[in-house]
């Protein structure tokens, strides 16, 4: 056999057992593709639809997937809409919950598909929260080496934090997200009446994401989340309109200049390195949202410890926190070496230091490896006492 072709090359130098001679073969791939999106956000959000099914009236058929909750209260509204367009519209239909985001999942949602003869040019609509977002999301970048899709983001969590910024995933038995894809949706449709239907935890658990962002990144917010509290808990539709604009701007703002998870998307954990730490210690019997808010507590009162943050805003964001119905301590049975053991173990560990995202101030985070161990101890303490 003839070395002439380079591939041979190296496997027929092997078998001889000649001498080795390395070549170097660029394989130059420019990225143009444009991942850009619009998320329309506001009452009546569902009629912007049409756009997609304008762009996307080459598709062959609509499938949207969604959850046993969500789909028999607006799946037959959103299939009306996209019915107008005279392209086939097909559902599947996943069990609510996390516990559908897993691999079992994808390959049953996978199976529907083929079975309803989607294609490349099929469009998927996810329309749910971020379970059925970051499932779809996911489908969507595998199958057929990954094809179009839309969110329709129904719950507090999708409409100001999952549905932005492309990251999809499902969980394992050994963690949350651990399989996953950056994968952009088309569009993100986002109308606060959805909200109307939301569970008081689920509503919470949004919340306390909107509370972060209104810390590290905009004080109307924080000033907007301080004054309206009571229209807000009763989810007065123009208040969500406004808070979920400034949440997915900020979230946007951060994504665009730090797409894959860099420096600066890492002050998006504030409040999350002591909040995961919880949940998994409570093995999930503590809500993300539940989890966060304390952990925004912590790393608040870790700011003003260390001397970042004055006494009155430390008491203020504490005392935010509070308003929302949100929990501000950890419950005493919980073991503090087990948090302290799985905060080592948690990724933002680098060598030896653990990362934390703190404040000075609002609108102002920074990421520091400096936050001394027997300080976090000390805090875990202290807001187990309280
Ligand atoms: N991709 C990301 O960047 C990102 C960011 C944050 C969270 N997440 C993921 O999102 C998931 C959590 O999202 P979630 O809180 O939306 O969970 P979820 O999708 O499970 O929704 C919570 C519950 O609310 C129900 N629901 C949703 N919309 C409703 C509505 N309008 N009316 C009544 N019930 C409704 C759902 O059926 C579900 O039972 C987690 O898996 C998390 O990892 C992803
Ligand atoms: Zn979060």
């Amino acid at each position: 056999m003839g070395c002439e072709n380079y591939e041979l090359f190296i496997s027929c130098s092997l078998e001889r057992g000649r001498s080795f001679r390395m070549e170097l073969i660029n394989v130059k791939l420019k990225k143009s593709r444009n991942d850009s999106y619009g998320i329309y956000v506001g009452q009546g959000a569902m009629e912007h639809l049409g756009l997609i099914t304008e762009a996307y009236k080459d598709a062959d058929r609509y499938v949207v997937i969604s959850d046993s909750i969500v789909n028999p209260l607006y799946g037959d509204i959103v299939r009306e809409k996209l019915q107008q367009a005279t392209l086939p519209v097909d559902t599947v239909e996943i069990p609510a919950g996390e516990k559908s985001k897993s691999m079992a999942t994808v390959v049953e949602v996978v199976s529907q598909l083929i079975a309803l003869n989607a294609s490349r040019k099929s469009l998927l609509v996810a329309l749910g929260g971020g379970v059925v977002g970051d499932l779809t999301g996911f489908v969507a970048s595998i199958f057929k080496r990954g094809i179009p899709y839309v969110q329709i983001a129904t719950s507090l969590v999708a409409q100001v934090d999952s549905s932005v910024g492309g990251k999809t995933g499902v969980d394992t038995t050994e963690g949350k997200n651990l399989l996953g894809t950056f994968y952009q949706p088309k569009a993100v449709f986002i109308d606060p009446s959805f909200l109307d239907t939301l569970s008081e935890r689920d509503f919470k658990n949004g919340l306390a994401e909107i509370i972060k962002y209104g810390i590290i990144a905009d004080e109307d917010l924080f000033e907007l989340l301080c004054e309206n509290t009571a229209g807000i808990i009763q989810r007065k539709p123009n208040l969500m309109k406004t808070l979920i604009e400034h949440s997915c701007k900020i979230k946007a703002e951060i994504v665009e200049k730090d797409e894959k998870e860099g420096d600066l998307r890492r002050i998006l954990n504030f409040g999350h390195t002591v909040g995961h730490a919880l949940e998994a210690t409570s093995d999930y019997r503590l809500s993300h949202g539940e989890a966060v808010a304390i952990g925004i507590v912590a790393a608040t009162k870790i700011s003003h410890k260390l001397e970042y943050l004055d006494e009155t805003l430390c008491k203020n964001i504490i005392s935010l926190v509070e308003q929302y119905g949100l929990p501000i301590s950890i419950p005493r049975d919980f073991d503090t070496q087990k948090i302290l053991d799985y905060m080592a173990s948690d990724k933002k560990v680098v060598g030896r230091h653990l990362h934390f995202v703190l404040i000075d101030g609002i609108g102002k985070p920074f990421v520091t490896p400096d936050v001394p161990r027997n300080r976090i101890r000390e805090i875990v303490d202290e807001l187990k006492s309280w």
